[in-house]
């Protein structure tokens, strides 16, 4: 797909953070867009300050029940009859901290949403997108931790991104070998730290689903971690959000299947580490809890 003028996107987790970039550049490149999301809040105050940029709406969807995922596709379908470019972007963290120290409830969070949530995305919309016979585009957003290489800091969130990863490599083989007209792709944010709401993400953490006992290193704000990276005289580099995004859309026109900036990098990281797994060694990531 070389030119966005006119077609349907679909952002969930379009609220904030990456996938608010990602609304900003597909609606600059002339697509039209429905932004789904969990808190309301936040999306209608993204679709109002949007509205002028484009044709945007905003549809409240929580991603880890099928049933909400299922009713945005009919909604999608049933508005423009087509879907061509669907982002599965909403994702959360549970933080950091030893994965003997992680509690059920926050396996069962973060996978409801990273993993499952993106089960339910592909389920609901990728049968329609096939049957509508345009061709399209499914991009699942994973991180470099989990999909390249599991932190060792942040097991849970690891795990599900080797999940996402994984879902994102076996959907584009079978859209390819199936002879549709849509292909998949796996987007890693990066380029620098981004300044996002994920180490918030607890915003949207369901009560029923409330961590059993207080976290081994709770959340720092950005603003904390900011002063605490100044005082050790770091110099960190924070990539835009919106740039970040032009460069998905512009990997999108190249047909590629990974998406984001350092794609050369991280596979270097990644031949390192198959490297060791080939020898029978551990790949080693020597890190500090952050
Ligand atoms: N921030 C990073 O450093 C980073 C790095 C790599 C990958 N990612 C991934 O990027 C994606 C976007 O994260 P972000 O950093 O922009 O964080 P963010 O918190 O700014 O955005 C995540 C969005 O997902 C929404 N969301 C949360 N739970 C939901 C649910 N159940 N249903 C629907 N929407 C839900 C939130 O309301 C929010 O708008 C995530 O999948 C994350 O794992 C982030």
């Amino acid at each position: 797909m070389k030119d966005f003028a006119g077609r349907i996107a679909v952002v969930t987790g379009g609220a904030s953070g990456v996938g608010r970039g990602l609304v900003e550049a597909l609606l600059d490149a002339g697509a039209r867009v429905v932004v789904a999301d969990i808190e309301e809040p936040a999306l209608d105050a993204s679709v109002r300050e949007l509205e002028a940029r484009g044709e945007v709406s905003g549809v409240v969807t929580d991603v880890t029940s099928f049933e909400a995922c299922d009713a945005l596709a009919r909604h999608v379908f049933d508005a423009y009859g087509a879907c061509h470019l669907l982002f599965s972007n909403a994702g959360v963290a549970a933080g950091s901290g030893r994965f003997w120290l992680s509690t059920p409830r926050d396996w069962e969070w973060v996978h409801a949403v990273n993993v499952r949530g993106t089960a339910h995305v592909i389920q609901a919309f990728v049968p329609r997108m096939i049957a509508s016979g345009e061709e399209g585009r499914v991009v699942i957003t994973s991180s470099g931790d989990g999909g390249i290489t599991p932190l060792p800091f942040a097991g849970v969130y690891a795990a599900s991104n080797a999940a996402r990863s994984a879902m994102a490599e076996m959907l584009a083989n079978q859209l390819l070998n199936d002879g549709t007209r849509l292909r998949a792709s796996v987007f890693y944010p990066s380029g620098g730290m981004l300044r996002t709401g994920l180490n918030e993400a607890e915003r949207n953490r369901p009560p029923e689903l409330e961590r059993e006992r207080p976290r081994e290193s709770p959340p720092l704000s950005w603003g904390e971690l900011e002063r605490r990276w100044k005082a050790e005289g770091r110099d960190v580099q924070f990539q835009d959000l919106y740039e970040l995004a032009q460069q998905v859309l512009e990997g999108i026109r190249q047909d590629r299947f990974v998406l984001g900036f350092d794609v050369e990098r991280m596979g270097e990281q990644m031949m390192e580490r198959a490297r060791a797994i080939g020898r029978g060694e551990l790949p080693r990531v020597e890190m500090d809890l952050m």
